[in-house]
């Protein structure tokens, strides 16, 4: 069965085919990253514009990448949500315009339910139960997939996500957007003990994350030395903030996967390219006896494949949305998804 996937929660207008939920035939992004640039951050007027004006030509690319038509094409696969409503908008009436005009069936499906799925096609289908840790521009949160694969949502940041934290630090000290992957980079030359950062929420029991309070931790830490006159050795604190937000995504992804008997942890999401996230946490899980997943990060970040590949595995049990599927910016997961 072939898939057309669709993503447009934030800032990448992003379609791509696959079959069988497992094989990437096309994977195209359309990016607007050089639209957003000069504001520091995704600007969502701006983005929902730009969806509609890169989402045809995108979908056209991914199609002749493939060597596919819309006749190959036996579902399409939507992101419904959570994101920015504007930009869900453009995507959602694109699959149902789409869906409509070739009467092909659509199902919507939620992108942190997508975030879990691109790793069936690096590693082939997933067997439940695992716990997935989210972290993006956008999001950061840590997911189940019980034994029977469902999905919910165990915890997430209660104010900034874990790649927002890095771009807006990224964005004080002067370097381009986005921060985080030079953040990442000016971190490998630096001490991370130089400075002891905030870690909030790390023995509270919880899953959820606090992550405003270390950004601003680190802000006032450089004013201060820039007020005293002080050096601001930028790969310390750049190294510094780093293992703070890591040491705690560590800590609470093995014990939740500890809690919930799970043997599996999986990493997602644009700040899953992040060197030391993926050290620090390729070792606790050895540690701990846990098998470790993380896809290639053109796979980690906002892509159509992972969003097929999540809509394949509610079609194959038959599941369809009706042509009113609603874009929600808040969609909770329900339900599974691993097939
Ligand atoms: O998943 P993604 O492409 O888009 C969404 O936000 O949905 O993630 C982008 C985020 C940005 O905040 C970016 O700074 C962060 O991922 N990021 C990184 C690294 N590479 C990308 N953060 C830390 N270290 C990296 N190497
Ligand atoms: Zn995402």
């Amino acid at each position: 069965m072939l898939v057309l996937g669709i993503e447009t929660s934030c800032d990448e207008t992003a379609a791509a085919l696959v079959a069988d939920g497992v094989t990437v035939r096309a994977n195209v992004i359309g990016s607007q990253i050089e639209r957003h640039r000069p504001f520091g951050g995704v600007v969502p007027e701006i983005a929902a514009r730009a969806h509609v004006d890169l989402l045809l030509p995108t979908l056209d690319r991914a199609l002749v990448e493939a060597g596919a038509t819309y006749t190959d094409v036996d579902a399409i696969a939507v992101t419904a949500g959570p994101g920015l409503i504007g930009s869900l908008l453009v995507g959602v009436a694109a699959a149902k315009a789409l869906a409509l005009a070739h009467d092909i069936p659509m199902i919507g499906v939620n992108h942190l339910e997508g975030h879990v799925c691109a790793a069936q096609l690096e590693f082939g289908l997933l067997e439940p139960p695992l716990v997935a840790l989210i972290v993006s521009g956008g999001h950061t949160s840590l997911v189940l997939g019980d034994h029977v694969g469902r999905l919910t949502t165990l915890g997430a940041t209660l104010d900034d996500a874990a790649g927002e934290a890095f771009d807006k630090i990224g964005r004080f000290v002067g370097l381009p957007y986005p921060g985080g992957p030079e953040i990442d980079r000016l971190a490998q030359g630096g001490d991370p003990a130089a400075v002891s950062f905030p870690r909030a929420l790390l023995h509270d029991g919880s899953y959820d994350f606090s992550l405003s309070g270390l950004k601003t931790a680190v802000i006032r830490e450089l004013r201060r030395r820039q007020a005293v006159g002080e050096d601001i050795p930028l790969a310390d604190i750049a190294a510094s903030f780093q293992e703070a937000l890591v040491e705690v995504a560590v800590r609470k992804t093995v014990a939740a996967a500890q809690e919930h008997d799970v043997g599996q942890v999986l990493l997602a999401g644009g700040v899953a390219a992040n060197t030391r996230l993926r050290a620090r946490m390729g070792e606790a899980c050895a540690d701990a006896g846990l098998r470790f997943l993380v896809p290639t990060p053109s796979l980690c970040t906002d892509n159509g494949a992972m969003i097929a590949a999540a809509g394949w595995n509610r079609l194959v049990k038959g599941e369809r949305s009706p042509l009113d599927l609603a874009a929600d910016p808040s969609l909770s997961l329900q339900g599974w998804t691993m097939p």
